[in-house]
């Protein structure tokens, strides 16, 4: 209730917005009285969204196209949602995507994909997005969306999972530097989440990845509840918190191993 008093009024962009997590942090915010800038390639879904979230909340909401694969859509993203001289207090980067399988299997454009969108977009909103934050003063909240992949080494997933590395490298190390300003900065790391994603990287769910699979709604509302309490990290649901802290007590090898037995009996890759 009290964060919800606290955000009302304010002005959130979250990057992929049009599906997912990032649909549902949206959502959540929204019921939360904050007005939204939505940030994603299908137009169409985004306007629809914030259309409905106006209806139901009486909030505010822009629906701003940008293809974050493409250099330079960042610094656009944060001039459009900055313009009229508007004080952004939240930015949620989730937009991110994957692919899952032998290295060799997929072309090197996807992987470029995957580094402009998860890692070079993401470092360069947040860059635009502080400078504009310490200039406006406000109290503020940066939401980078990870992964438990951050934390882990997934063969099949090494270009994802290596950029997702990033995010928490740069997230944690960022959350201290600015410890005594008004930016917080807070990782926030999934697991296995019900989405578009699956379909997306090439993922096809065995029976068996069922069991730890989570809504993108319980992942929103734990990561966004994190976020306000101006957490450096949430891990959403215990599996995968206990599936973060296992790489401490055992060797790289051996982790190595496990993720890969782990992820075989969960997933397959489109052949
Ligand atoms: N689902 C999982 O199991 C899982 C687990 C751990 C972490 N995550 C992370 O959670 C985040 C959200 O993923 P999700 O599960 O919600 O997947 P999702 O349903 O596929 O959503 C991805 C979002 O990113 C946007 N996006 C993709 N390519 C884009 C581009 N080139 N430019 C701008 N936006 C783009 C998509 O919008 P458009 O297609 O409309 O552009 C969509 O809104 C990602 O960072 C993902 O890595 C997911």
């Amino acid at each position: 209730m009290q964060t919800k008093q606290r955000s009302k009024g304010m002005w959130a962009v979250i990057t992929g917005a049009s599906s997912g997590i990032g649909e549902s942090m949206a959502r959540e915010l929204g019921s939360q009285g904050v007005n939204l800038l939505l940030v994603a390639r299908r137009l169409d879904r985004l306007k629809a969204l914030g259309a409905e979230l106006k209806e139901k909340h009486q909030i505010e909401y822009q629906a701003i196209d940008a293809d974050l694969s493409l250099p330079h859509e960042a610094k656009r993203v944060f001039e459009r949602a900055t313009e009229n001289g508007r004080h952004v207090q939240v930015l949620i980067n989730n937009a991110g995507i994957g692919v899952y399988g032998p290295f060799q299997h997929y072309p090197v454009e996807e992987y470029l994909k995957i580094i402009q969108i998860n890692v070079t977009s993401l470092m360069e909103l947040t860059y635009h997005f502080v400078g504009h934050m310490q200039k406006h003063g406000k109290v503020s909240y940066i939401g980078n969306v990870g992964s438990v992949a951050s934390y882990l080494s997934v063969p099949y997933f090494s270009v994802y999972g290596a950029s997702k590395h990033f995010v928490k490298e740069f997230s944690e190390s960022l959350n201290y530097d600015l410890k005594k300003s008004n930016i917080s900065v807070t990782l926030i790391a999934p697991g296995g989440t019900y989405s578009e994603f699956t379909e997306r990287s090439g993922q096809t769910l065995k029976k068996s990845a069922h069991a730890s699979m989570m809504t993108s709604q319980a992942v929103a509302q734990i990561g966004l509840e994190g976020l306000f309490k101006r957490r450096r990290a949430v891990v959403p649901g215990w599996t995968n918190c206990v599936a973060v802290n296992f790489p401490r007590f055992l060797p790289a090898k051996w982790m190595l191993a496990l993720n890969h037995l782990v992820m075989q009996k969960a997933v397959d890759y489109k052949k």
